[in-house]
C-alpha cells in the first residue's frame, strides 16, 4: 500500500479534529439554541447525548478511517464484504461535505465582515434597531456576500494546497491555540461585568420549569441535533483524520479528548454571551441573530467595546476558518483517493468548484431572495442547512453505526480490533448491545422527528 501521508504528532491530530469539530456549531447555533430552549436544563440534557449519542459513533468513524487508511470517498471499498453496497455511503459522505461547504463559507465570510465592522466602528452609538439593519444591508448586498465567501474559500484552500503538516496542521494548531487564550480573555470580561450574575444563574442553574414550558420532546430533539451538529458526524469528516494517524493510541479515548474540547469551547462561549447579555439587560432567548444583532449592541455599551468586539469576531473567525479548512481537507482527499489528483490541482480545482457551489447560498439572501424553497421567509441556505443537519448528518451516522455492528457490514469485531489497537482506554464491552441495538433506533428516531418538526 502506498505510504499515506501522516500527522507530525498526536497533539497536531488531535487540534484538528478539534478544529474540524469547533465551528459554527460552538460558538453561534449553541448559545442561541441554548439560551431559545431555557439555558442550563437544556446544556444537561445536550452533555448526556454528547456521551451516549456522539461520543461512540465519533470512535466509529474514526474506526473506519483508520483501519482503511483512505477518506470517505473509498473506506467502504476497502472495508466492506465483497459484494456488498455499503461503499455508497461514501458518496453520500463526499455529497455531504460539498454540500455543507455550500453554506458555511457565506456565514463565515459574515463573521470576516463582522471584524471590519467592529474595527471600523460601524456599531458605534448604534442602536439594537440599528445594528440590526446593518447586519440586513449586509445580507441584501451580493457583492459583500460573494466577496466574504470568496475571502473563505480562497484562503481556505490556499492552506490546504500547501500540505497535511506544513498547511493544514501547523496553520490549524496556531489558530486553536489562539482561539483558547481569545476565548479565555473574553470569558473574564464578560463574567466580571456588574450584572454578570444573572446571565450565568440562568446558563448554569437548571430550571426544568422552562423545559415543560417550551415542550419536553422538542427539547430533547433540539439537544441531539446540536450534538451531531457540534462534533461533525454522519459524512466522514472525522474518519478522515482516523486515516492520518498511526496505531498507537486506542481511539476511544482520542474521541473523548476531542468531545471533551468541543464542548469546553461551546460552554465557554456560552460563558461569554449570557452573563453579556444579562449585563445590558438584553434577552438571550432571539434566536440566530444573537451573535450578529445583539452581541454588537452589547460592545457598544461596553468600555473598549470596539477592540473586544473585534477579539470576539477574530475568535469566531477562526472557529469557522478551522471547520472549513478541515472540510477542503476531506474534499482534497476526496479527489486524491478517487481519481489520484495531487494536491496542488485538487485545491485549484475543487476551489473553484466550492466558491461556485457557494454562490446560490451567498445570493440567496438578495438577488435570489425570490427563492424561499422551505416556506415563506426561508432562504436557500435554510435549504442547504435542512439537508445537511436534519438528513445527510443523522442518515450518515446511522450507516457508520450499522456498518461497525452489523455482521453484514464491516461488523462488531473488526471494529473493536480497531478501535482498541494500541494505548489507552478501551471501547467498553458491555457497551456493544446498547450500539447495536438501541442507538439505532435513536438516531432513526431523530431523522424521523426532523421531517416532523420541518414538515407537520
Ligand atoms: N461541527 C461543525 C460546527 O460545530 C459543523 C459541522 C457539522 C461539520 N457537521 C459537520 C463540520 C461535518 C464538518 C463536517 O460548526
Amino acid at each position: 500500500m502506498e505510504q499515506r501521508e501522516k500527522f507530525s504528532s498526536r497533539i497536531g491530530f488531535i487540534l484538528i479534529s478539534v478544529g474540524c469539530a469547533v465551528g459554527l456549531g460552538n460558538v453561534w447555533r449553541f448559545p442561541y439554541i441554548a439560551g431559545a430552549y431555557g439555558g442550563a436544563a437544556f446544556v444537561l440534557i445536550y452533555l448526556i447525548f454528547l456521551a451516549i449519542l456522539g461520543l461512540p459513533i465519533m470512535v466509529m468513524e474514526l474506526a473506519v478511517g483508520r483501519s482503511s487508511q483512505r477518506s470517505a470517498a473509498r473506506s467502504f471499498h476497502v472495508l466492506e464484504p465483497k459484494g456488498s453496497k455499503w461503499h455508497l455511503t461514501g458518496y453520500l459522505a463526499v455529497a455531504g461535505n460539498y454540500l455543507l461547504m455550500m453554506f458555511y463559507t457565506t456565514v463565515g465570510g459574515w463573521m470576516l465582515i463582522y471584524i471590519k465592522k467592529m474595527a471600523l466602528g460601524e456599531f458605534s452609538g448604534k442602536t439594537a434597531e440599528e445594528a440590526g439593519t446593518i447586519f440586513n444591508a449586509m445580507l441584501a448586498s451580493p457583492s459583500s456576500m460573494m466577496g466574504g465567501m470568496l475571502v473563505v474559500v480562497v484562503l481556505g484552500f490556499l492552506v490546504c494546497s500547501v500540505g497535511l503538516q506544513k498547511g493544514v496542521e501547523r496553520i490549524t494548531k496556531w489558530m486553536m491555540g489562539l482561539l483558547f487564550v481569545i476565548l479565555v480573555v473574553l470569558c473574564i470580561r464578560s463574567m466580571t461585568l456588574p450584572g454578570a450574575a444573572e446571565g450565568l444563574a440562568f446558563y448554569l442553574v437548571p430550571d426544568f420549569g422552562k423545559i415543560v414550558e417550551c415542550g419536553v420532546g422538542e427539547v430533547i430533539f433540539a439537544a441531539m441535533g446540536q450534538a451531531f451538529f457540534t462534533l461533525s458526524l454522519g459524512i466522514g469528516a472525522m474518519a478522515i483524520f482516523g486515516s492520518y494517524i498511526d496505531k498507537s493510541r486506542r481511539l476511544t479515548g482520542e474521541a473523548v479528548h476531542i468531545c471533551v474540547l468541543d464542548t469546553v469551547v461551546a460552554f465557554l462561549a456560552g460563558l461569554i454571551i449570557f452573563p453579556a447579555c444579562t449585563a445590558f439587560g438584553v434577552s438571550p432567548g432571539q434566536g440566530p441573530g444573537l451573535v450578529f444583532v445583539t452581541l454588537p449592541n452589547i460592545f457598544n455599551q461596553m468600555s473598549a467595546g470596539r477592540l473586544w468586539g473585534v477579539l470576539f469576531f477574530i475568535f469566531m473567525s477562526f472557529a469557522a476558518l478551522s471547520t472549513i479548512i478541515a472540510v477542503f481537507e476531506n474534499i482534497i482527499s476526496f479527489s486524491a483517493d478517487l481519481w489520484h489528483w495531487g494536491r496542488k490541482k485538487a485545491s485549484w480545482i475543487n476551489g473553484v468548484a466550492v466558491a461556485v457551489l457557494s454562490i446560490p447560498c451567498a445570493l440567496g439572501f438578495n438577488i435570489l431572495s425570490w427563492a424561499q424553497p422551505l416556506g415563506a421567509g426561508s432562504t436557500i441556505q435554510d435549504l442547504e442547512d435542512f439537508i445537511i443537519s436534519n438528513n445527510l448528518l443523522p442518515l450518515g451516522s446511522l450507516l457508520y453505526l450499522l456498518f461497525c455492528t452489523s455482521r453484514r457490514g464491516w461488523g462488531w469485531k473488526k471494529f473493536q480490533a480497531e478501535a482498541d489497537e494500541g494505548a489507552g482506554f478501551a471501547f467498553p464491552a458491555w457497551a456493544r448491545g446498547y450500539v447495536t441495538y438501541v442507538l439505532p433506533v435513536i438516531v432513526l428516531i431523530i431523522l424521523v422527528m426532523g421531517y416532523w418538526q420541518k414538515f407537520a
